[in-house]
């Protein structure tokens, strides 16, 4: 394959990491990279505090199955640090995208490699360019120099969407979970959490979304996700007022990404989410369902 060819002649007798965060696109540029240059490949998972529950460990678990040499770099004090008292949706994408870079860059010093490889596809690239929001790994085509942080980049996907990279991870052999994932946005709960991004809020939303994972999971959906709102709503908890956090669920159906339909959850299923949540998750007082199709909307709040 092309883009096999282009990592071995690049990276020649040298080394390289390749950054997976276990989705379709990093776990095939990371195949790839692995069939392409075998032991001299690194991969490294980041822990950036902004993963669903189990998730590290289970992407890791997966990636090492597939006979990949993988390193998990516990890194969320330091994403935590660099997103503190920033509540704008872009401001945050811009620290979170500097931090990954940095520790990734460390990372590619401490095992003496000149490039890392990473899994951005045709969209990313797209929506970057075109001002629609940056996403977290789209660097040299905006005209960011990759030396700032130590390392060359390689892109084997690049040229892809998104039913093109399922197609070759289905070539590559890799399982369904892989092939057919759900996309998660690359800077994780971090976007969804609207407002300032704290420990506490994290693991607030992150027990939502295991709970409408969970729920929902025999619904067809593109994406299914909590969201915390920044604002708080007055409740009533033991007969006392409260002011807690309000959660809106949010299912959709798409084919891209690029339009998208609010999936009709039953309503019966809707009030046992909500009676979850609060009965799970003490500090929300309001749960709300999102029936805002793309567009007007976009599929994330931020
Ligand atoms: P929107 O919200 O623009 O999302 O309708 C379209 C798709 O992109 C995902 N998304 C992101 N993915 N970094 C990513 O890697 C980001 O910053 C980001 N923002 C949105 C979103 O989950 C949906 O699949």
């Amino acid at each position: 394959m092309k883009s096999m060819a282009e990592i071995k002649r690049e990276v020649g007798d040298g080394k390289a990491v390749s950054a997976c965060s276990g989705g379709v696109d990093s776990t095939v540029a990371s195949c790839l990279a692995q069939k392409a240059i075998g032991d001299r490949l690194t991969v490294i998972y980041v822990d950036d505090g902004m993963r669903r529950e189990g998730e590290p460990e289970a992407v890791v678990s997966m990636l090492r199955g597939f006979g990949m040499r993988v390193r998990i770099l516990d890194a969320g004090d330091e994403f935590f640090k660099s997103l503190k008292g920033k509540i704008d949706a872009e401001e945050k994408r811009l620290a979170f995208r500097h931090t990954f870079y940095s520790v990734l860059g460390n990372e590619v010093k401490r095992v003496g490699a000149d490039y890392l490889i990473q899994g951005t596809i045709a969209a990313d690239v797209v929506e970057t360019a075109g001002g629609v929001k940056t996403q977290h790994n789209v660097l040299e085509q905006i005209g960011v120099d990759t030396r700032q942080f130590g390392f060359k980049l390689l892109e084997p996907l690049k040229d892809l969407y998104k039913p093109q990279v399922r197609a070759v991870a289905r070539e590559l052999g890799l399982p369904e979970d892989v092939s057919e994932k759900m996309p998660f946005p690359g800077p994780g709960l971090c976007i969804r959490v609207l407002g300032e991004v704290t420990p506490e809020r994290v693991e607030i939303l992150r027990k939502a979304t295991k709970i409408i994972e969970e729920e929902t999971s025999m619904l067809p959906a593109f994406q299914r996700f909590a969201v915390l709102h920044s604002d708080r709503a007055t409740g009533v908890r033991d007969g006392k007022r409260s002011y807690g956090y309000i959660i809106t669920l949010r299912l959709v159906e798409s084919e891209d990404a690029m339009t998208a339909r609010a999936v009709e959850v039953p309503y019966y299923l809707l009030k046992r989410i909500s009676k979850r949540v609060f009965d799970e998750i003490p500090e929300v007082s309001r749960c709300l369902y999102d029936i805002t199709d793309k567009p007007p909307a976009t599929i994330e709040f931020e």
